[in-house]
């Protein structure tokens, strides 16, 4: 599913070597957590990952498609249709509800009718137990909600994909678990392969492995 081949990535301006040949491959369904102390470069890989950002040298390919040497807009694409992703902040927008929050992906790729796009996004809130709250709006909403409104927002469109930025850091640890689990639970339905950036030994202990970064670079824990 994803197999990153000699990855370098700098920020030269700042003179930052923010991730150093790496190398690894995760296989298709798997849950991966991505850790390491603040700073190593996980969210940098997170990025590269998503096609948000890209690498100075080495090889990046997702599903088949190189994404290191890929036009931006062959990288927007490839995004909207493959790839999910859950913040930190959850990056919600204010002035949609949370119905047209978790339709904004299917809107975004265009192609849908509003029969299906109703259809998809009532079927995946009622999977996030967030049916009840369609009409609100993220002010009205606790945090663990709106952290399941992001993963409604992030799974929608049934990505291959799903790429989570340490997605249960604004949470108490017993809300933390339960949407943890919740995220896994419906990646493991639809054959999703999942990658979570962490701190979190709970995110870790979920994972069906881990991958450390220290200082940009891997590390065999
Ligand atoms: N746009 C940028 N310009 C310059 N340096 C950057 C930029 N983005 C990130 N960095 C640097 O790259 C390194 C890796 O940052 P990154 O955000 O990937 O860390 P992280 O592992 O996600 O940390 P945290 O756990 O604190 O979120 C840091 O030293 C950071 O200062
Ligand atoms: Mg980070």
């Amino acid at each position: 599913m994803i197999t990153v081949n000699n990855a370098h990535k700098s920020y030269p301006s700042h003179q930052v070597q923010a991730l150093t040949n790496i190398t690894f491959t995760i296989d298709t369904g798997k849950t991966v957590a991505l850790v390491g102390p603040s700073g190593c470069g996980k969210s940098t890989l997170l990025n590269i990952l998503a096609g948000i950002d890209t690498i100075d040298s080495g090889e990046v390919v997702i599903k088949g498609q190189a994404l290191h040497n890929a036009k931006p807009e062959t990288l927007t694409q490839f995004r909207q249709y493959h790839i999910g992703v859950v913040f930190q902040f959850f990056n919600l927008l204010e002035s949609l509800t949370v119905f047209e929050n978790v339709a904004l992906p299917l809107h975004i790729q265009g192609g849908h009718n509003a029969t299906s796009i109703n259809n998809a996004v009532n079927q995946i809130l009622k999977a996030v137990e967030l049916d009840n709250r369609a009409n609100f709006y993220p002010s009205q909403l606790s945090g663990g909600q709106m952290q399941r409104v992001a993963i409604a927002r992030a799974l929608v469109h049934q990505p291959a994909l799903v790429l989570a930025d340490e997605p249960t850091g604004n949470l108490d640890s017993k809300t933390g678990k339960t949407i943890l689990t919740l995220l896994k639970n419906l990646c493991a339905q639809q054959g999703t392969t999942l990658v979570l950036a962490t701190h979190s030994d709970a995110v870790i202990a979920i994972a069906d492995e881990v991958l450390r970064l220290d200082d940009g670079r891997l590390v065999t824990s």
